[in-house]
């Protein structure tokens, strides 16, 4: 490490709503969430929780947040690569740094299956995150068939490679990366924390090979798929996985707040933080 030492990562427990509750919703599940933490004396310092609504509700979010002062994040589940103009439905990254979005969503597989997005537009969006001040997780992870195949890794692996490429050490550190088996997602078959493991410790180990050390020290690697209160102490152990993406079990207050209880206090038994 050149005799510096590494900065601390923060674990984070991120919530992707994907498209479910509207407004009316959201306000109701984020003061029961801030409820919830509160009364167990969650520590904000040491784990922090971030949800990423539907952009409909961003802005109530934004309000209850501020005006409580509540001790969490939120962003976004995806953004437009142009910053204005005749693009009818986007949103650009700039109105969400507006709306005090932390963080957006760039690449998800949902994404890449349902619209246009190849890795150029993942590029454009990353960038478009970084210039407006927030930080993107980009979504990598290989898809059954890969992992069939036995490239998983090198498929994860060279997603974040192909994303990264012409990024400046600075940028690359201000990104989070959220590794998602495809076979994971909404599909109660979790990876083994060890093959999580792998895949995270490769990934910043590529990053360390690119960037300067500092870099891969910075980066916080997410596990996204399947990520339940039962499987999240064994998955936060692993020394390259600094948190998670949850999808499914985001939706439930009790449960989320749990998979963050876990976290916080591994990070509290570890005095890592
Ligand atoms: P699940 O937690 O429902 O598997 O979804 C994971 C995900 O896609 C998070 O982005």
């Amino acid at each position: 490490m050149g005799g510096t030492m590494p900065p601390e990562r923060l674990p984070l427990v991120a919530g992707n709503w994907k498209m479910n509750f509207d407004h009316l919703e959201a306000t109701y599940f984020i003061q029961k969430l801030a409820w919830t933490l509160r009364d167990s004396h969650f520590d904000s310092h040491r784990c922090e929780i971030s949800i990423m609504p539907s952009f409909t509700s961003l802005r109530s979010v934004q309000v209850l947040v501020e005006a409580d002062h509540l001790p969490l994040s939120y962003g976004a589940q995806s953004v437009s690569v142009t910053t204005q103009g005749a693009f009818t439905g986007d949103v650009s990254a700039d109105m969400l740094a507006r709306l005090g979005c932390e963080y957006v969503i760039v690449g998800h597989s949902e994404r890449r299956k349902y619209h246009p997005e190849d890795d150029a537009n993942i590029v454009d969006q990353v960038r478009a995150v970084l210039a407006a001040g927030m930080h993107p997780i980009l979504c990598v992870g290989e898809s059954f068939e890969e992992r069939r195949q036995g490239i998983a890794l090198d498929f994860a692996v060279g997603q974040v490679t192909d994303v990264t490429r012409d990024l400046s050490d600075e940028q690359t550190s201000n990104i989070l990366i959220a590794y998602e088996p495809v076979w994971a997602i909404g599909t109660g078959m979790v990876a083994t924390p060890e093959s999580a493991q792998e895949a995270a410790g490769a990934m910043r180990e590529n990053i360390r090979s690119a960037f300067d050390d500092s870099v891969s020290a910075a980066v916080r690697i997410l596990y996204g798929g399947s990520v339940t209160s039962r499987n999240a102490a064994q998955l936060i152990e692993q020394p390259d996985i600094d948190g998670f993406l949850v999808g499914g079990a985001s939706l439930d207050v009790d449960e989320f707040a749990s998979i963050a209880r876990i976290t916080e206090k591994f990070v509290r038994r570890l005095g890592r933080h």
